[in-house]
């Protein structure tokens, strides 16, 4: 039963990220739904599919995880990429219609390092050391068993994957995208960097967590040099990976403040927090959430992301001062046009549609359309 709009609504001002005005505070979370041509090109289900989310109300996109070379950055078999004209003319149809439907779109770059489970161009994993993930590789993105130990990568890698960030997002402007968002988080290469556990180096890039963000740190400056001054550049950054939910940094708040002030500083738009409970800690002591060290210490404007399904909950942490966007995952995938409904004031679904991400995650008939 529908119940009153809410007057003055937080999610639904407008905000500015960079010199980019989005028509409400409510954003799509990245999701990889392996739903791309084996070579990695956007298919008319995906243009469909991201479409159906502006048509709902979202005001900001984020899409999928898109690899970002044809060396080791791919992490699952029909992942999209951004590497050649083809892939690049691909996500120009999916910008054209979230465009014409009132949307603004963000591409997530992505490394997968040692979490690559599915690269047709290499036969090995990178790392910032040979160590094997934690837990197993994720049968609905096809793949099985444990992960293979990754081999470590030389400072000529680190070099091309630089690159590899900023050509991608050479294209992603090309392409039309808003803005890009590199992937920090979860697991991927730029958070094994800063993982203790996966970090054994000896160099200016292991050890303290001043030299375990620096990659990342280097990552995003690249990318805002290349074409910082054209779109919004941002980082996601997580405790918890797809290896290993429950991660978290060990230096707690003091990780937290050098993280957060080092990526701050490099000149990003953006920081994107992701946890399991946006609203909750981030660690054993102390009450502030992720989203509030980042606001703090990263002085920039902040997405977060984590269980924030219900309207209620999405304006908290609004209404905090913590976050400026609210992102939203599953409940994104249940509800096509969340925004659409808080603002109507129609119960929002709870529950996704059985199926929807299995046995395999890609995307179903029923995601497409209004
Ligand atoms: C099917 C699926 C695919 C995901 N793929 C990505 C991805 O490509 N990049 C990323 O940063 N996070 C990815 N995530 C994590 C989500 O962005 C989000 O952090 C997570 O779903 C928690 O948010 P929620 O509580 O709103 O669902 C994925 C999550 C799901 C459910």
């Amino acid at each position: 039963m529908p119940t009153e709009p809410v007057a003055n609504d937080a999610l639904f001002s407008t905000f500015t990220i960079g010199a980019l005005q989005l028509p409400n505070r409510v954003a799509v979370a990245p999701m990889t739904r392996v739903s791309a041509t084996a070579d990695g090109v956007v298919t008319d289900r995906m243009v469909d599919y991201y479409e159906g989310f502006a048509r709902g109300g979202f005001g900001l996109i984020i899409t999928e995880g898109i690899y970002i070379d044809t060396d080791h950055s791919q992490g699952y078999l029909n992942q999209p990429g951004l590497t050649n004209a083809e892939q690049e003319l691909g996500w120009s149809r999916v910008v054209e219609r979230v465009h014409a439907a009132g949307g603004k779109i963000f591409a997530q770059l992505m490394h997968a390092g040692s979490h690559s489970q599915g690269n047709p161009y290499a036969t090995s994993t990178l790392a910032p050391s040979p160590i094997t993930p934690r837990g197993q590789q994720l049968t609905f993105y096809r793949g099985e068993g444990p992960y293979t130990t990754p081999r470590e990568i030389t400072r000529e890698e680190m070099t091309d994957v630089q690159t590899s960030f900023t050509c991608a997002a050479r294209r992603a402007v090309a392409a039309g995208f808003d803005g890009v968002e590199l992937h920090g988080a979860n697991g991927y290469l730029l958070d094994q960097f800063l993982t203790d556990y996966l970090n054994e180096r000896s160099d200016e890039y292991g050890g303290s967590a001043e030299n375990r963000i620096r990659f990342a740190a280097e990552a995003c400056a690249s990318v805002i040099a290349e074409v910082g001054s054209e779109i919004a550049v941002g980082i996601r950054i997580s405790q918890g990976k797809v290896s290993d939910g429950d991660h978290r940094w060990s230096g707690a708040t003091a990780d937290a403040v050098t993280i957060f002030e080092t990526l701050g500083r490099t000149g990003i738009d953006f920081l994107h927090t992701t946890e399991y409970q946006a609203l909750a800690p981030a660690f054993a002591t102390g009450s502030e959430t992720l989203a509030d060290l980042a606001k703090q210490h990263g002085r920039v404007p902040v997405i977060v992301n984590g269980q924030l399904d219900q309207p209620e909950a999405a304006r908290e942490i609004l209404r905090s001062g913590s976050a400026d966007i609210i992102a939203l995952g599953k409940a994104a995938l249940a509800n096509r046009d969340w925004p659409r409904r808080v603002r109507d004031g129609v119960p929002v679904a709870t529950e996704l549609r059985d199926g929807t991400l299995g046995p395999i995650a890609d995307i179903k008939d029923w995601e497409l359309g209004d």
